[in-house]
């Protein structure tokens, strides 16, 4: 069997093409991928993802996998990545990190922020940011969306939401930009100065508790250290902060260019603003920013679309395919902003699947609703200020991030 080697130029730029052929290939493919010295298995099917997403022979930390040798992932992170030891394990020991009860104690202390209910109680605020950073647009000049839209807005909302000061949410943004990039050693910088910043910021916040997230942690963290750890708190902030913007703005961003680079689309969503919940759905299947997911591990053999993935081994389930896949969606490579999700089978899987489905899904997708309501009622001649095959995109393996998206507003 061949070995797809993820940083191939030619997946990097057309992931959409790539990743299909490979769908067509066969359901379970092995790669290789940056930082992992074995190859991975990658799993391209959508009900296949769902399955593997589903299954709970598969564990996220792979020292809950009975009997094989240990790896820690820990070291590996210094090792591959730079990273210095005493802060490796602030991106081990998160959320996505943990299985069965460890997982649910962790998942149960923030989701009740996350619900649909108190995510709709936040609309109008969210709304207001919106409007504030339209109205903050210059229409005389080229602007670029992504860095003047489509970033400002989930990272004000998520650092409001946590208790990050506005003061500090620029360095989270250069932060945040600089932990996702592949260059050796990149990584490094970041992480110490976001850990740090926490570090720090837990006490004021303590002597000042306010009605944030950040407080309501520090009081879980303080009633029981035993169950609610330091590294755990300050993993949390930096999961939440970074996944609650990161993720968002591209969902932004890369829906913004596929509107602007499908005039019919745009033009039907203009004329039935009704619309708009359903065009955020299509739009997270059509161009999720999100390519795959975080590593799974076989905790005994399990067999997957015909493959049997031994006992250790690490997967990926590859959504960017899975919502491709014509097996699920009919007419896939189509964008259909009125295409009907159908809430019972959970249409795209760009949010994840299972106990680890996206904590805040409801939260990306009520911003990406009220980013694209604004953007367009405001501003009726929106469109590109570029040809389309212009648009750059970052060169970054499993997700999907425009470089920026010039426009003219007026
Ligand atoms: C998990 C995507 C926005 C917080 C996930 C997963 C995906 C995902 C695919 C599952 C990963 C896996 O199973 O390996 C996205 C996308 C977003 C988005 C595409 C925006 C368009 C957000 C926001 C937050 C957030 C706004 C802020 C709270 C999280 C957390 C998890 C998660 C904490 C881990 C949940 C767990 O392990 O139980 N996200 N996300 N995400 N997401 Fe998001």
């Amino acid at each position: 069997m061949k070995t797809v080697n993820l940083m191939d130029p030619g997946l990097l730029t057309d992931p959409y093409r790539g990743f299909a052929q490979l769908r067509e290939e066969a359901p379970v493919l092995r790669a290789s991928f940056p930082g992992q010295d074995t190859p991975i298995w990658l799993v391209t099917r959508y009900d296949d993802v769902k399955s593997v997403l589903s299954d709970h022979r598969f564990v996220n930390d792979p020292g809950n996998v009975p009997g094989a040798e240990v790896t820690d992932m820990r070291e590996k992170l210094t090792q591959a990545r730079g990273v210095p030891p005493e802060y490796a394990r602030y991106l081990t020991d998160g959320i996505l990190d943990l299985d069965g009860d460890d997982h649910l104690r962790l998942r149960r202390l923030v989701s009740r922020a996350f619900t649909a209910r108190r995510v709709t109680e936040l609309r109008p605020r969210v709304e207001e940011i919106s409007a504030e950073l339209l109205d903050a647009l210059p229409t005389d000049r080229v602007v670029d969306l992504v860095e003047e839209y489509a970033y400002p807005l989930p990272i004000t909302v998520i650092c409001e939401l946590v208790g990050i000061p506005e003061a500090d949410r620029a360095q989270w943004r250069v932060w945040g930009a600089r932990m996702t990039t592949m260059e050796p050693g990149a990584l490094a910088e970041p992480l110490v100065g976001v850990v740090e910043y926490i570090r720090d910021l837990i006490p004021r916040r303590r002597a000042e508790p306010a009605d944030d997230l950040l407080t309501g942690l520090i009081r879980a963290h303080d009633e029981d250290g035993d169950r609610f750890t330091d590294t755990e708190l300050i993993t949390m902030v930096l999961t939440l902060v970074l996944a609650g913007h990161e993720t968002t703005a591209h969902l932004i961003g890369n829906g913004a260019a596929a509107l602007l680079t499908h005039p019919d689309q745009l033009a039907r969503l203009r004329a039935e603003p009704s619309l708009v919940p359903r065009a955020v759905h299509e739009l997270m299947r059509w161009c999720g920013p999100v390519h795959g997911t975080r590593m799974r591990y076989a905790a005994e053999d399990v067999e997957v679309g015909g493959t049997v993935v031994r006992r250790g081994e690490p997967v990926m389930a590859l959504i960017v395919s899975a919502n491709g896949d014509p097996r699920r969606f009919g007419d896939p490579d189509r964008l259909d902003i009125a295409r009907e999700p159908d809430s019972r089978r959970e249409v795209h899987v760009g949010f994840g699947h299972g106990l680890h489905y996206c904590l805040g899904a409801a939260l990306a997708r009520q911003e990406g609703e009220v980013a694209f309501s604004g953007l367009l009622s405001r501003f009726p001649r929106l469109r590109l200020a570029v040809a389309p095959e212009k648009l750059e995109r970052q060169p970054l393996p499993m997700s999907w991030r425009l470089a920026s998206l010039p426009v003219l507003l007026d």
